[in-house]
Formats: C-alpha cells, structure tokens, sequence
C-alpha cells in the first residue's frame, strides 16, 4: 500500500487560504503523481462548489482526484471517516470549517498525520492563530495519541511591501510558531493563485507554491 497521509487544513480565522491551499496541494500532488482525493468538511463546500463548476467546462475524466462532501455532526461519526480514510491509499486532505471549537471536529485533528496553517502577517489573524494553535494544544493534553505535526504556511505575502520592523515582526512570529511545529516557505500573494481550479494547475501556480509544499512532502 502507497503510504497513506491524512492531512487537515485548518486555522479558526477566516479567509487565510485554507480552501485555496487545499485544492493547490490536490493539484500539486497529482502533478507529482501521487494519489489524492480531498474531503470537503466545511459547511461553506467552497471545495465541493468548485468542482460541480469545474465539472460543467472539464471532462469527469479529466479530474486528477476525487471530492468528496462531509458534514460533521458528532464525534462517532468523524472517528469512523477517519478510520476509512486510513484504508485509502496515498492523501487524503481535508478542508475544515472555522468552527474548531466544534465536538464532531475533534476526531479529525486527533487523527491527522499533518496539520497545514495558513495564516497571514497581521494583527488580527496572528491572535486568532494563536488561539487556534491553543485549542489544538487542548486537543493533544486530552488526547495523547494526536500526532499530528503542525506545519504554518505564511500565505498572501506581498514582498512589495516589507519594512524593516515588518520584517522583524514576521520573524518574531516565525519564530514563535516554530516552537509549535515548522514554519514552511512563504506563498506570495499572486493573482494566478486566485484563478484555480480542481481540474488543472497552470505553471505560475505550480511555481507560486513549490517551495512550501514541497518542503511538507518532504517533513510530512
Ligand atoms: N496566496 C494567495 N494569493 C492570492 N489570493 C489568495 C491567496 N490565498 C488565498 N487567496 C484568496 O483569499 C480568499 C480566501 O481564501 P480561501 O477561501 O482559500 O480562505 P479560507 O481560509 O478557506 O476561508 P474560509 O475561512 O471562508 O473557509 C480567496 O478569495 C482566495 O482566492
Ligand atoms: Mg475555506
């Protein structure tokens, strides 16, 4: 059996690119000819919607992986998706809603190979971060078998801008969530990476998201 990796993107604050990189690291694996599919359990199916679009302009064949739908009820439920999705062969990558806090999650971060972050260089997401990383922390004391590893992927960075206690600031932020798990390389804020889709991913996206993803690959 291929090895089987279930891998959760989360973070409780909004709009930090959680749906965005899921479907770029699908792309990215299935690039890389490794087997993939995505559960979408977030409430918003902002991954499922894409792929029903995707579906009306590209072939069902062409699709390099499966999306699946999950709503989260309670926690039974969860454990028994994520016992069936240790059967799978290769990724399984999991989009989640902001609701962390939320019971029938917990099953998924307890049993997740990997955590991804995203998060962005500024005030109010870094204080949600870091509650975030709180409720995971909670997760662990009360279930001692998570073993998930914690990568934070710095997204949305605009390297126009930068000034040097910018700088500073983002490197006292690494530094805080490395004591956590490993900060991966920096995706830029481009516009090709607001155009993707579940089908097919274009060179400039592959190039905007290399360095990040294949820095998990190799950790993960
Ligand atoms: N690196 C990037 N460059 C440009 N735009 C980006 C990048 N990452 C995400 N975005 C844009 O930011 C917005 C929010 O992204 P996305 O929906 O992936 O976030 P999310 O964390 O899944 O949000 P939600 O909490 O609502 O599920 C989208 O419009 C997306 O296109
Ligand atoms: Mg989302």
């Amino acid at each position: 059996m291929a090895k089987n990796k279930k891998i959760v993107f989360a973070n409780q604050k909004g709009g930090v690119g959680k749906s965005t990189l899921c479907i770029l690291f699908a792309n990215y694996l299935a690039y890389k000819k490794q087997d993939v599919c995505i559960i979408d359990t977030d409430l918003q199916k902002t991954i499922a919607g894409q792929r029903t679009k995707d579906l009306q302009i590209f072939e069902e064949n062409d699709m390099p992986y499966e999306v699946q739908e999950f709503d989260v009820q309670d926690p039974k439920m969860m454990k028994q998706l994520m016992d069936s999705a240790s059967e799978v062969d290769g990724y399984v990558l999991f989009d989640s809603p902001g609701n962390v806090g939320e019971d029938g999650l917990v099953p998924m971060f307890v049993n997740a190979d990997a955590i991804i972050i995203p998060y962005e260089y500024e005030d109010k997401c870094l204080d949600s971060t870091g509650t975030f990383v709180q409720v995971l922390t909670a997760i662990q004391q009360k279930f001692p078998q998570m073993k998930a590893d914690l990568f934070f992927v710095p997204n949305k960075i605009d390297t126009r801008i930068g000034t040097s206690d910018e700088i500073k600031m983002w490197k006292a932020t690494d530094d805080i969530f490395s004591k956590f798990g490993r900060v991966t390389p920096r995706v830029g804020s481009r516009a090709t990476l607001k155009r993707i889709n579940t089908a097919e991913l274009l060179a400039t996206q592959r190039d905007a998201v290399a360095a990040a993803f294949d820095y998990i690959i190799k950790k993960a």
